[in-house]
């Protein structure tokens, strides 16, 4: 793989000026502009002295005058009596390259407001309020300076607000229950949100969509959003065992972010998240390295395999080098194998504190198994499932991370099953204190162990994790989490996923960031055989649509040994990208993703839909001039659907170029997956392991 560094191509352009725009009269105001003039915000004290900040986009409110501010635990609350101590404005414009991603070339260009904010009587403490206007978003945070008067800072409540202006219609998931981020997604009126994890995706009358999230949740609690009233939203730190956030001052809080386009495609192509995040940290991530794989997994999820020990035990040294074995036939570098280590046996769910991270089961020869994927050219991915008991794995983490290393294992999948409150840490005191998935103390323990694996040069991929927030930019190696239904609620979820699920996470959940979703079950069939919702085309189309640098291949072997050529596609699809174009979707409706490969000029195209069949429209002016196409195209049969035929695909292979225009039938529940090569042969050696080396190998001994 060529070195991937972090360069700034251009670089940033910075115009200070002495004073942002002072609204004429009223020296308590500040406004500024983004940069192509779309979106204004507009920063005033109110008669009381109370910070508020509202959003237009054109001449249109966006969000109304929204309160800024906290209350702390022990200190007066910080929301009144400020003044205007200082403000500054400057232009910003560069161009970032990603080590991996959904395109390779990210521009950063905004208007950047700084706000010095400082009481007008008592102690006279400082805050800073620091937005960033894109021509798609606004992003903004605060800054608590070094100051005597307050050093420790300890929030119980932060008090911003985002007062949505006009009627719209919500989709989200509800904030704050057991299950964590693993619900349905709820379409309702604005006035209907109760509480609510972010990002929430809204579309208004006049059709604008919003997205209010946030950026670079480091150190502090991830925001929940509850409705107060009418269309005000207000931000929910997510609880803790103490101080909902503890921070010694200076620090600066994550940015509350809201993206805003046109249309649901808009959001999408929307890079302010990522913006808003500090540069890669890590240096040469060229060891991060994207890839495919498969894995001793669903077996479990169906219930034919466990992963305690027994007769049904998945992770067995047999079952293990059949997996190898069929990763490097069918070009997959990676085999994750769950159920491998000690303390599994009994209620896993509750029992954290039984697992091992270094000891296998007695009929897994891990060191072997490493070694004879090796040679194939694959290599295992690792597993820890903590149960949410944080104090027990960190105890183990640099061990578990050693032995990993040593076996060239570069990759884990890490797992926290607990009720949501039920994740268990060690405190300050010695004591265990039950914490969020998404609180301060599980930020902490996230990017302590993202950390700890760049170290030893191994990437992570948390499921029941904190939700993403751009951090990949900084730290690389965070490749992927889960954060939401996945596939395994196509196994035994109750109800399973709906056929809209897929077209309502592109424009909420992977707004985040990516998601290791486990797409390519291409049997159609959960736990006792029951038939889930999607045609053979739709998992196909899935690789495309839900993006992530690592990407499974969920089912068993002699599935895939079933539909040998919609599994071609998922051979040849590649898993990193260096451009990314959605060109049409509606939020929960469908949506189509065309994306070129970032190692050679061919391009891939994934379309979903809901339970409505439809016909959408997309122009290939995206492919290269004066240049001839072959597109190979896996659509949904002429009967096919997500509750009758599934299996009902054609697959047939035409000449295409910039000119044309393809008509995409997809059935009730389907999808259409499209590659789109400038050769029409087998996709290039990107997606194939290394060929083992030369010399003779000694026997695998299989126990
Ligand atoms: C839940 C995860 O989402 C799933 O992928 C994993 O197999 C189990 N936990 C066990 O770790
Ligand atoms: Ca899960």
């Amino acid at each position: 793989m060529k070195l991937k560094v972090w360069f700034v191509l251009i670089a940033a352009l910075a115009v200070h000026s002495a004073n942002a725009q002072v609204a004429q009269g009223n020296a308590l105001d500040a406004s500024v502009r983004s940069p192509g003039g779309t979106l204004a915000v507009s920063l005033r004290m109110n008669g009381e002295g109370r910070p508020e900040y509202s959003i237009q986009r054109g001449n249109q409110a966006v969000i109304n005058w929204s309160r800024l501010g906290f209350i702390l635990a022990d200190a007066p609350k910080l929301e009144r009596n400020f003044e205007l101590a200082g403000i500054d404005q400057k232009s910003i414009d560069d161009t970032w390259e990603q080590p991996w991603g959904e395109r390779r070339y990210v521009r950063n260009r905004c208007t950047e407001l700084r706000v010095a904010l400082r009481e007008k009587t008592g102690t006279r403490r400082n805050l800073n309020v620091v937005f960033r206007v894109f021509d798609d978003g606004v992003g903004f945070r605060y800054e608590f300076p070094e100051q005597a008067t307050l050093s420790q800072v300890n929030i119980v409540e932060e008090l911003t607000e985002f007062d949505v202006a006009e009627a719209a219609t919500a989709w989200w998931t509800p904030g704050g229950e057991w299950n964590r981020y693993e619900y349905l997604y709820q379409k309702t009126p604005l006035t209907e949100l109760s509480q609510a994890h972010t990002p929430v995706t809204l579309k208004t009358a006049s059709g604008v969509h919003i997205a209010i999230h946030e950026a670079a949740l480091v150190d502090y609690a991830g925001m929940w959003l509850r409705r107060v009233s009418g269309q005000r939203l207000k931000a929910v730190l997510s609880p803790s065992s103490g101080a909902r956030v503890s921070r010694k001052a200076p620090f600066v809080t994550p940015w509350r972010t809201l993206q805003i386009a046109p249309s649901a495609p808009g959001l999408y192509m929307s890079d302010l998240i990522l913006n808003l995040n500090e540069p890669n940290k890590l240096g040469d991530v060229s060891w991060v390295q994207p890839f495919k794989y498969v894995g001793i997994w669903w077996g479990m999820h169906l219930g034919t395999q466990t992963w305690a020990s027994g007769a049904k035990h998945g992770a067995t040294t047999a079952e293990t080098k059949r997996y190898i074995d069929f990763a490097a036939k069918h070009g997959f570098r990676g085999v994750l194998v769950e159920g491998w280590n000690k303390g599994w046996d009994g209620d896993w769910f509750a029992n954290g504190q039984d697992f091992s991270f270094t000891e296998p089961y007695p009929d897994f020869d891990l060191v072997a198994l490493a070694a004879y994927a090796k040679r194939k050219g694959v290599r295992l991915v690792g597993h820890h499932e903590t149960s949410g008991n944080i104090a027990h794995y960190e105890k183990q983490l640099g061990a578990a991370l050693d032995l990993y290393a040593k076996l060239g294992i570069d990759a884990v999948k890490t797992g926290y099953v607990a009720d949501a409150g039920g994740v268990q840490a060690l405190g300050a005191d010695g004591r265990i204190h039950f914490e969020w998935h998404d609180g301060q103390v599980q930020a902490r323990h996230h990017l302590h162990v993202v950390e700890e694996a760049a170290r030893r040069r191994i990437a992570v991929n948390p499921h029941e994790p904190i939700k993403d927030t751009g951090l990949r930019r900084t730290y690389p190696n965070w490749v992927s989490r889960e954060g939401a239904r996945g596939m395994e609620y196509n196994a035994w979820g109750d109800p399973p996923n709906p056929a809209e699920h897929e077209a309502n996470l592109v424009f909420t959940r992977m707004l985040a960031g990516p998601m290791d979703f486990t797409p390519g079950v291409l049997s159609l069939r959960g736990a006792n055989g029951k038939r889930f919702n999607s045609t053979i085309a739709k998992q196909l189309a899935l690789y495309v649509v839900l993006y992530s640098p690592i990407q499974m291949a969920a089912d068993l072997p002699e599935n895939y040994a079933k539909y040998p050529k919609p599994f071609q596609f998922i051979k040849d699809v590649p898993v990193d990208w260096s451009d990314t174009r959605v060109l049409n979707g509606e939020v929960g409706d469908y949506v189509t993703i065309a994306r070129k490969d970032r190692n050679s000029d061919d391009w891939y195209l994934g379309a979903v839909t809901d339970e409505q069949a439809r016909t959408l429209s997309a122009s290939m002016n995206f492919l290269d001039e004066g240049r001839r196409y072959y597109a190979t195209i896996y659509r949904d049969g002429k009967n096919a659907s997500f509750e009758g035929d599934g299996h009902s695909i054609e697959i047939e292979t035409r000449p295409v170029s910039r000119f044309d225009t393809l008509q995409l039938k997809l059935a009730p529940g389907g999808g259409q997956a499209i590659r789109i090569a400038t050769n029409p042969g087998k996709a290039g050696p990107r997606s194939s392991p290394k060929p083992p080396p030369k010399e003779k190998q000694p026997e695998f001994d299989v126990e």
